[in-house]
């Protein structure tokens, strides 16, 4: 097979010719580094494992786990079986075919992924929830997806409303002494005996692979569908801005429930035949630099909220542990404080690289990659083959300096196929003229790196987690105190930023602190933990526009001390 013999980035790579790339760079070249390029068949799963179980990475550990309990590896051989069994399974006792929705909804561990490419080697479209959702965020997903099979563990089948889901036909339980009837399974006992030949369903490139679930600031989550066309992108960027080598150790501590948990937890690594270290369990500062220096990790793929924490938790720790074995260090999924790439260059001598994407565009659009000047506080500049601009509200492009909305030209290959069930809200995000746009806004400096300013509408990015300030005001007002309930983002230096809640009660109840930790538990164990309010305000009345929906604006103008700006439509 002929291989496109784009320049590997190994960090001392020359600007200047990546600057010659990024105008004769052309995707269809990448088409060529993948087995379907030939045969026609395409399957990500079989790209991402099978491909390498059958050369000599045979016998080369794809999946490195630990755990409190569990410190396991797996070649690319044994998840290439363990994944066919799995499918087996799914084919056998969960009727699946091709399109199914198969959700998965469990803690990480190896199950999770042997699962996941079980899945996607039926051609099934997989859900994954990140396993601190509640009861309401799961109804809210498995019921629009209309998913058909579950794979969960007991403890959180339990927050699973099984009886108001009617589409859910099986339940695949992970764990032991299950006790199964028609609906529910135990996974692991039919996996045991299941056959390791698995007829892998072949695929169109548009079909789908993936939905994930993330917030806008109006409405319910929206299911953003990733097809396996992605698997070009994801490929290619894992090569040059993860810049992962044949003897890299990498880890990506993003969960799979997240974007960056699926395109650079699974396929971006697996795609390139990495080997990933996967590690499940709490954050806690030591456990993360021991977990560097045990699996040796050379590439590694955090958030800037993890780096704060663990700058928060002071160099003696890291004192203790030797991390000389990281060669790259990337961020992801909020802005990355110039602070931090200082201490990055102090603690581990190396230059934090930003990365710039979203759940809606499948991989890396705006990037440090490894052979370019960081400026710090830039996300870098687009990688070659995306094209991004700063336009206007018309859709007309600004010159440099000026902010305005981050927007980049359609035609990059991971981009999100469609909204699941909602083709009108997928349109929505494009102008005429085939910029999408990104609801960030940024500008542009004169040398072309972007520089990010902020949400241009109400999401909320909380320790590098997207929440909608919509879901969270529904909550609120399920609760039976709550008359009104308004949600910003507010500043925090480890964070980003918190989410506080400006609370009306109704008629009779009493303002307390008792009550405001009653609401945020509500909140809690009806949502999720992460899209709890950290702050609680009472007020007797919120600011409304006439057509009655609660001024965010005036509230974070409120919370800031700054000018609340036009109140023309306010209520009076
Ligand atoms: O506001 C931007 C922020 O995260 C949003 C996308 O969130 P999500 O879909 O959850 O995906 C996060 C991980 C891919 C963006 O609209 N964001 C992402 N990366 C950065 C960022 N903000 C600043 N700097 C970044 N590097």
């Amino acid at each position: 097979m002929k291989l496109v013999t784009l320049p590997s980035v190994k960090g001392d790579y020359n600007l200047k010719s990546y600057e010659d790339m990024y105008t004769s760079f052309d995707w269809k070249d990448v088409e060529r580094e993948f087995s379907w390029s030939e045969t026609g068949k395409v399957n990500m799963a079989y790209e991402a494992i099978d491909r390498h179980a059958n050369t000599f990475r045979k016998n080369k550990v794809a999946l490195y786990y630990r755990d409190e309990t569990r410190n396991e590896k797996y070649t690319f051989k044994e998840m290439k079986d363990l994944s066919n069994k799995a499918g087996n399974v799914f084919k056998a006792y969960g009727n699946v075919e091709k399109g199914d929705r198969v959700f998965i909804f469990m803690p990480r561990s190896p199950e999770l992924y042997i699962a996941t490419l079980g899945a996607i080697k039926l051609g099934a479209i997989v859900g994954p929830l990140f396993e601190a959702f509640m009861e309401g965020a799961v109804k809210d997903r498995l019921e629009d997806s209309e998913a058909k099979v579950l794979v969960t563990t007991p403890e959180l089948l339990k927050r699973v409303p099984v009886d108001q889901l009617p589409a859910l036909k099986t339940i695949f339980i992970v764990g032991s002494d299950i006790e199964e009837d028609d609906k529910y399974l135990d996974f692991l006992k039919y996996v045991k005996t299941a056959s390791k030949d698995l007829e892998i369903e072949w695929v169109d490139r548009t079909d789908g692979l993936i939905l994930h679930y993330t917030s806008g600031s109006t409405g319910k989550p929206k299911g953003v569908l990733h097809v396996h066309n992605a698997m070009i992108q994801q490929y290619q960027t894992a090569k040059w801005v993860l810049d992962l080598q044949e003897e890299d150790i990498y880890w990506c501590t993003a969960d799979p429930g997240w974007v960056t948990g699926t395109s650079y937890g699974i396929f971006g690594p697996w795609l390139t035949g990495t080997s990933n270290v996967i590690v499940g369990g709490r954050f806690k500062p030591e456990d993360w630099y021991k977990t560097i220096e045990d699996f040796s990790v050379t590439v590694w793929y955090s958030a800037p909220t993890a780096f704060r924490m663990l700058m928060g938790a002071g160099d003696e720790i890291i004192k203790k542990f030797d991390l000389s074995c990281l060669r790259h260090v990337l961020s992801v999924g909020e802005p990355l404080n110039p602070e931090v790439i200082r201490w990055g260059m102090k603690v581990f001598n190396k230059r934090i690289h930003d990365t710039w994407w979203m759940t809606e565009t499948g991989a890396h659009l705006i990037c440090n990659y490894p052979c370019m000047e960081i400026k710090p506080g830039s996300m870098g500049k687009p990688i070659p083959g995306v094209e991004a601009a700063i336009i206007d509200d018309q859709g007309n492009e600004l010159p440099p300096n000026r902010m305005g909305n981050l927007a980049i030209k359609k035609g990059w290959p991971s981009m999100m196929h469609t909204i699941w069930n909602n083709q009108a809200k997928y349109d929505s995000y494009f102008f005429p003229s085939g910029w999408y746009v990104s609801g960030d806004s940024a500008y542009m400096d004169e040398d072309g790196y972007f520089w990010f300013q902020g949400r241009v509408d109400d999401v909320i990015m909380t320790s590098g987690e997207r929440v909608g300030p919509f879901e969270v005001e529904s909550k609120l007002l399920e609760h039976p105190a709550v008359a009104e309930a308004g949600v910003i983002g507010k500043p925090d230096p480890v964070r980003g930023e918190i989410i506080k809640a400006f609370v009306a009660l109704l008629e009779g109840y009493e303002e307390s602190d008792e009550l405001k930790g009653e609401i945020r538990q509500f909140v809690k164990t009806g949502l999720a933990a992460h899209a709890a309010p950290r702050e609680i305000e009472f007020r007797d009345k919120l600011p409304k526009t006439r057509s009655g929906k609660i001024m965010r604006r005036v509230l974070k103008a409120w919370e800031l001390d700054l000018p609340t700006g036009d109140l023309s439509t306010m209520e009076d």
